[in-house]
């Protein structure tokens, strides 16, 4: 523990309060005792408020700094893939040779799913949205793994672990099938994940359908960027859901949830819309203006962020991988591009941006690879699910497999002091 103390003043009441540090980053005040004094501590947001110990993930904010599990992410974009970013994330090592070789084989021999859950589809309009799909087949997963679901079994934490990430492709893509009135597509175990993926997506029973292997790398390297980041909403949502005892797959159905938001991952989809709207370069200082104008609901999608105040990390990989897939695909003067680009300069230059230290984040190109892939727009937020779903799963493991307690916030009431029922007569 600590021998290190925060003193609060509160009216004359003077209270010590144990101060601890981690690795790197901010040290914590401990205020659990406050309660005992009688107050509470007021973070709307939880802008300052650490809400766990982890291992797993570190953001430095104001120098644009993301670690897993020490490695930074643009070391892990060139040099590694999604499946070994995944093990890391669960593990806390990179594999060697052989236990990769085993991860991925396991992996590959989870991705069906059971022929039953193929039904489930059916009760869907072919218009609903692929995220309600994904939020209700990966709940209803629970009900086939009777034989797992104890999660004080870290045995059944790791297979669970293993069966998300290798089910949400396959399901992730059997909702797109849906929309399409195609075929669901079985996945392939000579097909690497992301390849395998893409397969599932736009291959047909017609004929033989090849994934470019531009594509596909592309496509691991968005699904690696996604992979984990600290305990944003959705991975909040997950641990706080998951501090009840509830299984994992309900847990990360309650992310999925979270993440749908146009504020946390439904923003890569908002982002190619907003650029629709604003349908030519020359209409981007309107828009920068109402982004700028408080009475104005507009936000620049894509920019922005609650810890960088820098360049988000992820956004340069994109950025780069952007050109790189654009350029494969011979589509250099994408005009959705050029629109980006053009709003990302005038915003960077902009002192409203600059003074509130508004920079692209990581939603802010991934669409526009996205649609170069090939992947429609409604797909993007399952996308961004489909490749955080190991952080997910790892900070659920990291909690339930440590000390933990239910979480249940306290608040400032504001409300109305305590009075008498009043008949209705009398009213
Ligand atoms: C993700 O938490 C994570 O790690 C999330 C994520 C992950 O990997 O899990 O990184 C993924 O969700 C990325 C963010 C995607 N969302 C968007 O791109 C939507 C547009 N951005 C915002 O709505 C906003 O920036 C948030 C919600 C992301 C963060 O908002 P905060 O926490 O309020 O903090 P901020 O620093 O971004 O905003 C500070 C100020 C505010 O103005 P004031 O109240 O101080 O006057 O900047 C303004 C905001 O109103 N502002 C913007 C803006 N984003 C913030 N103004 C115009 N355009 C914007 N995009």
């Amino acid at each position: 523990m600590t021998d290190r103390k925060a003193t609060l003043s509160v009216g004359d009441k003077s209270i010590e309060l144990p101060v601890y540090s981690g690795t790197v980053g901010p040290d914590v005040i401990d205020v659990r005792g406050l309660v005992q004094e009688g107050v509470f501590t007021y973070d709307p947001g939880f802008v300052s408020t650490a809400a766990c110990e982890s291992a797993i993930t570190y953001i430095d904010g104001a120098n644009g700094v993301l670690l897993h599990r020490g490695y930074p992410i643009d070391q892990l974009a060139e040099h590694s893939d999604f499946l070994e970013v995944c093990y890391l994330l669960l593990n806390g090592e990179l594999p060697n040779a052989k236990d990769k070789d085993s991860f991925v084989d396991t992996i590959k021999h989870h991705t069906m799913v059971n022929e039953q859950l193929r039904s489930f589809f059916k009760g869907f309009r072919p218009d609903a949205h692929p995220m309600a799909i994904m939020c209700s087949v990966i709940g209803a997963l629970s009900s086939f793994y009777h034989d797992s679901l104890d999660i004080d079994d870290p045995q059944h934490r790791m297979i669970t672990a293993h069966r998300l990430i290798a089910k949400m492709p396959t399901l992730a893509a059997m909702s797109y099938k849906h929309a399409q009135g195609q075929p669901f597509i079985y996945p392939r175990n000579d097909l690497g994940y992301a390849e395998n993926f893409l397969h599932m997506m736009f291959a047909t029973p017609c004929e033989d359908y090849e994934v470019s292997p531009t594509l596909a790398k592309a496509m691991d390297r968005i699904f690696l960027l996604h992979a984990d980041h600290e305990q944003n909403a959705s991975t909040s949502t997950v641990r706080l859901a998951g501090s009840t005892g509830a299984n994992p797959f309900a847990s990360v159905a309650a992310g999925i949830a979270a993440l749908w938001g146009p504020s946390h991952g439904g923003a890569n989809e908002a982002v190619l819309n907003m650029l629709d709207e604003i349908g030519s370069v020359d209409k981007i200082p309107e828009y920068v203006r109402r982004a700028k104008d408080k009475d104005d609901p507009f936000r620049i999608m894509g920019f922005g962020h609650r810890v960088y105040k820098n360049y988000d990390p992820r956004a340069k990989v994109m950025q780069q991988t952007c050109h790189e897939v654009l350029e494969e695909l011979g589509v250099q003067d994408d005009p959705v591009l050029a629109m980006a680009k053009e709003l990302e300069r005038i915003a960077l230059e902009d002192d409203y941006f600059v003074e509130k230290r508004l920079y692209p984040n990581v939603d802010f190109y991934s669409g526009i690879i996205l649609k170069a892939i090939g992947i429609p727009v409604e797909m993007f937020t399952v996308i961004f699910a489909t490749g955080r779903t190991p952080g997910w799963i790892a900070h659920w493991c990291e909690m339930i497999g440590g000390s933990y307690k239910i979480g249940r916030p306290r608040q400032l009431y504001t409300g109305s002091p305590k009075r008498d029922f009043v008949d209705v007569a009398n009213r």
